[in-house]
């Protein structure tokens, strides 16, 4: 007989989560004014929020803590991230920063200006919050196949290069910073780029005189699909993979809190030692001196050991397969969702769910709600709320996709929750025409609405 798969880990600690009834949750979500993020985490059952900070860490990164190094310079933690940054993304330098989004804050605070123009795939929310709110423009180049839930594209998180070359031909170059490469693409669905798209921007890019940069965050979730389902990197390991990645990208931004699986962390990296100079000075403003920037010095050894950990073929294959087992379980229920499953979460097509509820009326947070109604899971909406008004015009977007992500911490909960979201889902699924109406905003912050945003139901 073949033998079935099983995490490549035993667990050493527990947390104790708790079960609510339907009352107290009916209860809890009106007074959290229908926002998912004010619900208190004790009154969650299962919290697939975020895969952000919320995994759990290795003994030996639990170990990396006690010996980390507190001086405010030079300190030796410091060096340990940065040999483990030289060693598996190849950059000789970077700036320490307390998350991802403080990492984009220093980067573009040197690189990007007003009126500038920011192509790349799909940005992620703050990416996009700290280009707008410098008054320039993302602009999305991701293929067309990513906004269509039902093709089974192997890399939905590609550029499509005629899209990016009619960016990159339109402006003059030193209205285009950089080109931003999101791997994986957390906003099209968790979905990978291919090796030969990173390859090919980077020739387009070299032909525009223009740098790359990659959004980190869940790049060895990448490298692992590129392995699996690229001709040609099967015999190769993923370290091997990300080097190759990386040797198409000039810098980078990351949030640690995802494939470096830590608390809490970020950093910049480059290969231009100018940059990382005017870079320097922005992080001791923001962030704190370049050899902490935000961290302290247990959180850097941890997040060395992390990044160690988090580019071994075992690690992947053990969180990925179980990203694909809730998947599968709601697939065979009949439920919409992004296809093929992506790297760190379902995403439950909300438009096909609940096709009944106008767009007008949130269908994404309708049903996150729907589902924490029914069994205490907390998602997350990636649809028009998150979408934001237009900067100019104030006019809701609607974007082409309206999902509920469904994240999936780092070894952090068993197959049997998995089995709970997705009976939970299938439930809803099945009395969604009792579901007969959607939200609406009564309260919103000017950008980035989306974490404080307050709701009422459409009666
Ligand atoms: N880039 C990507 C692709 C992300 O997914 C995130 C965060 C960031 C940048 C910002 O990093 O949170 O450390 O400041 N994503 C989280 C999520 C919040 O839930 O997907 P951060």
């Amino acid at each position: 007989m073949e033998l079935p798969f099983a995490e490549s880990f035993k667990i050493k600690m527990v947390e104790t989560i708790r079960k609510s009834t339907r009352e107290e949750r009916e209860e809890w979500l009106k007074a959290a004014n229908y926002n998912l993020f004010n619900l208190k985490s004790d009154h969650v059952f299962i919290d697939l929020l975020t895969d952000s900070g919320t995994g759990a860490m290795s003994d030996k990164q639990w170990s990396e803590l006690m010996l980390g190094d507190e001086s405010y310079a030079g300190a030796r933690s410091y060096y340990k991230m940065k040999e483990a940054l030289k060693n598996i993304l190849g950059f000789d330098h970077f700036l320490p920063t307390h998350q991802g989004r403080a990492a984009e804050n220093v980067l573009f605070s040197v690189l990007v200006k007003e009126g500038n123009i920011v192509p790349g795939n799909s940005h992620f929310d703050t990416t996009k919050g700290h280009i707008e709110f410098r008054k320039a423009k993302a602009v999305d180049c991701t293929i067309d196949e990513a906004f269509d839930t039902l093709i089974d594209h192997p890399f939905k998180g590609n550029l499509d290069l005629v899209k990016l070359e009619s960016v990159l031909s339109t402006y003059p170059k030193e209205q285009i910073p950089m080109i931003i490469v999101t791997v994986t693409c957390n906003t099209s669905g968790g979905q990978p780029v291919s090796l030969a798209n990173m390859k090919a921007v980077k020739e387009l890019a070299n032909k525009y005189e223009i740098p790359v940069c990659y959004d980190s965050a869940r790049f060895a979730e990448n490298a692992y699909f590129i392995k699996l389902r690229e001709e040609g990197y099967q015999d190769k390991t993923i370290k091997e993979i990300v080097t190759e990645m990386y040797s198409h990208a000039d810098m980078a931004t990351m949030s640690s809190k995802k494939d470096a699986i830590v608390n809490m962390g970020g950093f910049i990296a480059m290969r231009d030692k100018q940059l990382w100079k005017e870079a320097s000075t922005y992080n001791i403003m923001f962030e704190g001196y370049v050899t902490y920037g935000g961290m302290s010095g247990r959180d850097m050894n941890a997040l060395a050991q992390g990044l160690d950990e988090g580019t071994e073929f075992e690690t992947l294959e053990t969180r990925i397969k179980q990203v694909e087992y809730l998947g599968e379980k709601l697939i065979s229920y009949g439920v919409p969702i992004q296809m093929p499953i992506g790297g760190h979460a379902i995403f439950v097509d909300a438009k096909k769910f609940l096709s009944h509820i106008p767009k007008e009326e949130y269908q994404a947070q309708t049903l996150g709600c729907e589902l924490y109604l029914e069994a205490g899971i907390r998602g997350v909406e990636i649809g028009a709320i998150l979408a934001d008004r237009d900067p100019e015009t104030r006019e809701n977007r609607y974007p082409k996709l309206e999902l509920l992500r469904l994240a999936i911490p780092r070894r952090t909960y068993t197959n049997n929750h998995m089995d709970v979201v997705a009976a939970a889902l299938k439930n809803v699924w099945d009395r969604r025409m009792d579901i007969k109406h959607g939200l609406k905003i009564v309260d919103e912050a000017p950008i980035m609405r989306h974490f404080t945003v307050e709701l009422e139901k459409v009666e």
